[in-house]
Order: C-alpha cells, then structure tokens, then sequence
C-alpha cells in the first residue's frame, strides 16, 4: 500500500533514501569513544582469528558486489589473502580450506541457497564461518559460527540498495577489526578511517540530495540498448553493480569492465553516442589510477562515446572529457563505493520507470533464491 511505502511510489525508491540511516544504524554501538572497534557480536575469538591465514568470501547477486570491495579492504588493512567468489562457484571446485581459513558469507535474506550451500561446505571443511546479514535468526546466521547483522531493516524491493550499503559497512567494520585484532602496521590509517566511517550517512545524504540531473540523464536514456559501466580498483566493483542494476530494473544490456582491461578487448565496442559510465578513482590517495582512468575517458571519448564521470568533487581533471558530470563527495579512497554507488540506484530506477518496467518486482527475478 502507499502508506507501507512511506510516500513513494516504489519500495525502491524508499530503500533508496533510507540509506542513510541504514548506514548509521549498522555503525551504531560497534565504534567506541575512543575510536575502537568492538564487535561483541563476532563471537570468534581474538586467538583464533590472529590465526588466520586466508580470507574466503562467499555471496551471490549485488552481496557478491560487497565481497568484491571487501577483498580490497581485507587485504590492505590486514594483509591477510582474501579471495571472493560466487558461491554458486565454489563449492564445485574443490576450493583448500582448513582451521584457519575464515569464510564471510554474505546475504541479505539469509535464505539464498548458493551461499548457504557454500557455507556448509566451508564449515565440513573445517574453516570458521561469520555471516553478514540483515535477517535476524535466518538459516545462513544459524548455521554460521558468528553473524554480524547489517542493520538495514526489511528490505522488500527484489533490487538491494540500502542492503547493499550495509553489507559494505559490515564488510570495512570486519577488515578494521581484524586490523584491530592483529595489530597490522596500518594501525594509525585503521583508527583515521574508523573516524571517517562515522561520517558516511551525511555523505551519502548530501549524494541523496543532488540527485535530480542524473534522474534527467536516466529519462533521456531510455531509448539506448546498452549502457557500460568502467571502473578500477574499489570502482570496478561498483561498476558491476552499476551494470546488474540496470539488467535486473531497465531490461538494458549493460556490463561492466575494470577500466584497465579496456585496450584488451572491450574498446571495440564503443562506437558514436554510446553512454559510458566512468567511476574515477579519488585523485587524492592513488592518484596514478586517477590518472590512468582520465585517459581512458579521453580515449573512449575521441572514439565517440558519451562519457557519464562519477567524479569527487572538486576533480577538475576529469571535467573537460565528461559528457555529464556527477559529482560526490570526498572519501577516503577504500570507501569511495558508498557513496559513488548511489547514483548509480538512482539511475538505474529511473530508467526502468521510464522504460515503463515494474521496479519493486522486475520479470523472472526473486527477492531471495532458495534453489541451487
Ligand atoms: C537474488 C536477488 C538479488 C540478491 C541475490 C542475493 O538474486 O534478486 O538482489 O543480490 O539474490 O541475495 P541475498 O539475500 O543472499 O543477499
């Protein structure tokens, strides 16, 4: 009914706005006054997981998205070798576990059988399982040796938004805590980004805020057939994401590429007037990628593309070159994908109303997959 979507006309578009809080909601209670991290709930102990030698991500859908940019945050906050993958994947190929591989299994239902699958055989292998997920008492926290609940509450639109933001909450509150736990050298960035993390639902407001052109832009692109999404480093996950948004809700062929791969094949695609979504990386923190990405646009520009440039405000390198400019706010570079992810929602929602596509419940799909 209308007033279960709180004013809006979609689910969607209400998950899309609560983000905010969602994100607040999943911080809450789990920093200190002092800056720590504590996870009460993460009820593997301090030994245990100084123990661990590798990370094993499992997900499926947009939570396999959270796993890609948690692999990021892992493996530089806490050099421990971490791997993601689909857990429809996994199990068939015979992966190497023991008592010291954590698996993170994440999932907003709690119900999807891939990963509950994955899970199980992670746990037969004896590796130590801790969920992600927004489901209290669902299957994949019980069968899980911890849980770390995002908090973003009932999520009823089939595309995940405010979940999605979560899960990249939880996945950089786990990577700072085993950071924490293990006493890595990047102690004084680990603390300076807990700091930063309290700062993030304002951000994405303020991204909530300035949404209005790209609705224009969406609206415009509703005759194109396909749409494709670059980015690299944290911005190639979101890439993906960008691109599954746009399949699931506008029905549009639409991929996304690390923008490094694009001289290796995917250039020959672009040709006159195809929309590009660029994600560039902070100009600030590894401003080489920065650089290496506003080439890219230069060059799928000169071969007649139309550039869309997610951009941090103020990154004047990129403005000659963008079509259409979105710009976002400043983050540290690692936590970039929560706030440059919104726009890509937004964009995405609006271009399968105006292609007149059913957005809370789109064709063929299903809020949670409990076969394999
Ligand atoms: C389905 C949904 C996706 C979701 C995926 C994983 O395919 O349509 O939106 O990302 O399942 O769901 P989970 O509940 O495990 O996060």
């Amino acid at each position: 009914s209308a007033a279960e979507k709180g004013g809006y006309d979609y689910f969607m578009l209400k998950e899309i706005a609560e983000q905010p809080k969602a994100v607040a909601d999943t911080l809450l209670g789990r920093i200190d006054a002092a800056g720590s991290l504590s996870l009460d709930e993460v009820r593997i102990p301090g030994p245990v997981l100084r123990e661990v030698d590798k990370v094993v991500i499992v997900a499926c859908g947009t939570a396999y998205h959270a796993g890609l940019i948690a692999k990021y945050a892992i493996e530089h906050w806490t050099r421990i070798p971490c791997e993601t993958e689909l857990a429809s994947e996994f199990r068939y190929r015979d992966p190497i576990l023991d008592q010291r591989t954590l698996v993170i299994a994440i999932s907003q239902s709690g119900e999807t059988m891939d990963t509950l699958m994955a899970l199980r055989h992670a746990r037969e292998q004896g590796a130590k399982v801790l969920a992600i997920c927004n489901t209290n008492g669902s299957t994949i926290p019980r069968e899980s040796d911890a849980v770390l609940y995002t908090h973003a509450g009932p999520e009823v639109a089939v595309a995940s938004t405010k979940a999605f933001l979560t899960q990249l909450v939880a996945c950089y509150l786990v990577a700072l805590y085993l950071g924490q736990v293990r006493g890595t050298k990047w102690g004084d960035e680990v603390r300076s980004v807990v700091r930063e993390l309290s700062d993030i639902a304002t951000q994405v407001d303020e991204v909530l805020e300035t949404m209005e052109p790209v609705r224009e832009l969406a609206r415009s692109l509703a005759d194109k057939g396909t749409v494709l999404f670059l980015g690299r480093h944290v911005g190639y996950p979101v890439a993906l994401e960008g691109a599954l948004k746009l399949k699931e809700l506008a029905y549009m062929h639409a991929e996304g590429f690390a923008a490094g791969e694009l001289k290796h094949g995917p250039i020959a695609l672009i040709e006159e007037d195809l929309p590009v979504v660029v994600v560039v990386p902070s100009p600030r923190g590894r401003s080489v990628l920065h650089d290496k990405i506003v080439s890219n646009i230069q060059e799928i520009r000169a071969r007649g593309a139309r550039t869309i440039v997610i951009a941090e405000r103020g990154d004047e390198a990129v403005r000659p070159y963008a079509d259409h400019l979105i710009e976002i706010p400043a983050t540290p570079v690692l936590l970039q994908p929560l706030v440059a992810t919104v726009p890509l929602q937004v964009f995405a929602c609006e271009l399968a109303t105006a292609r007149g596509n059913e957005v809370d419940q789109p064709r063929n799909l299903a809020k949670s997959v409990t076969v394999e």
